[in-house]
């Protein structure tokens, strides 16, 4: 089989996606024009000329602007039935997707508009693709620690609907220390949790998620080379890293593909997953990561095959849908 057919035939899980980053600038449009909300914009060209970062903060900027147009139930809904559209065609089988509450609480927008919407997408989803999910809420690092705990509160009416905490926004000078009680709190409540660590922040602050926040996975996790006693933390532990390579390349994490760390982190024996991060400003969805990785570092078919049953592996299934994930790919 020709790599490209093996990629789009490898059943993935995709355990790294910001559902508000998957926004495609039709939808923005559609959706600002029947909530009546005016977008700095005026078409989809100039929309995309946008989309130009030179890193994490200049994305960000854009990111939560364009989710300002999110307000009613169905809004959420459509985004996230958009996305999983889109996880049908790339043989996306299961996914764990982040969601921003505060960007849209801060707005006025409850906390339950935005769960039920995306809640009702994910069971449409099951029935009508076969496509498992979990939800996971981020905290916005930039945001404080009173914050963080007020939307945990929000969440404990919604929590057998949300599997896991997260981190994500502007990294440096947020490190995981500044949520240490709130994720504690999140575990002792039942949640699993994860962050995003090592993405433009330092080793230093994937030590802290491990030590401090106790996280299941890293998000990113790219950097974490960079300090050689962590990568043998993170291997004996079998860690997975949540890796986002297309948005590693245009957050100028990395200047080339060629440059990418994630074949060697896989050669080390890191638990390396491929993910989208925001595809609709990153440029591609997770079969779109796949090919550039394939093709820019060379992958042999087994080591495609490899990240697909990593996807399983790190996942929140159960063990035996783990294991009849890792058959199904061995089989191909
Ligand atoms: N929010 C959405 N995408 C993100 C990323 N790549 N890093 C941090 N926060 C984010
Ligand atoms: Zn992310």
């Amino acid at each position: 089989m020709n790599q490209r057919a093996l990629i789009q035939a490898l059943p993935k899980a995709e355990l790294h996606v910001h559902i508000e980053g998957t926004f495609e600038p039709e939808l923005m449009f559609a959706i600002a024009q029947r909530n009546q909300i005016e977008i700095p914009y005026k078409s989809i060209e100039e929309v995309k000329q946008a989309y130009n970062f030179h890193n994490l903060q200049s994305f960000l900027d854009i990111y939560y602007a364009g989710a300002n147009v999110l307000i009613h139930e169905q809004d959420f809904y459509d985004l996230a039935w958009a996305y999983f559209k889109k996880c049908a065609e790339d043989h996306v089988v299961h996914t764990e997707m982040f969601f921003d509450p505060q960007t849209h609480t801060d707005r006025g927008v409850p906390f339950g508009i935005v769960i039920n919407g995306l809640q009702r997408a994910c069971n449409d989803a099951q029935a009508q693709f076969g496509i498992s999910s979990h939800l996971i809420m981020c905290f916005l690092r930039h945001l404080s620690e009173e914050a963080a705990f007020e939307t945990l509160e929000q969440a404990l009416p919604y929590k057998d609907q949300i599997i896991a905490v997260g981190l994500d926004s502007s990294e440096v000078g947020h490190p995981p220390s500044k949520f240490e009680r709130v994720f504690a709190k999140a575990r002792e409540a039942g949640f699993l949790v994860v962050a995003h660590a090592g993405e433009e922040g330092p080793a230093e602050y994937v030590w802290e998620a491990l030590d401090l926040l106790k996280v299941n996975r890293i998000d990113h996790g790219v950097r974490s080379e960079e300090d050689p006693v962590l990568m043998q933390r993170l291997i004996a532990e079998k860690m997975p890293l949540t890796v986002c390579p297309l948005s590693n390349l245009k957050l100028k994490v990395v200047d080339d593909m060629q440059q990418h760390n994630i074949h060697r982190l896989l050669q080390q024996g890191v638990h390396v997953t491929v993910n989208s991060d925001d595809p609709s400003y990153f440029g591609g969805y997770m079969n779109d990561n796949f090919y550039a990785i394939a093709e820019a570092l060379d992958l042999s078919n087994d080591e495609l095959k490899q990240l697909a049953i990593n996807s399983f592996e790190a996942s929140f299934i159960s063990e035996q849908q783990k294991q009849a994930w890792s058959e199904r790919i061995h089989a191909l």
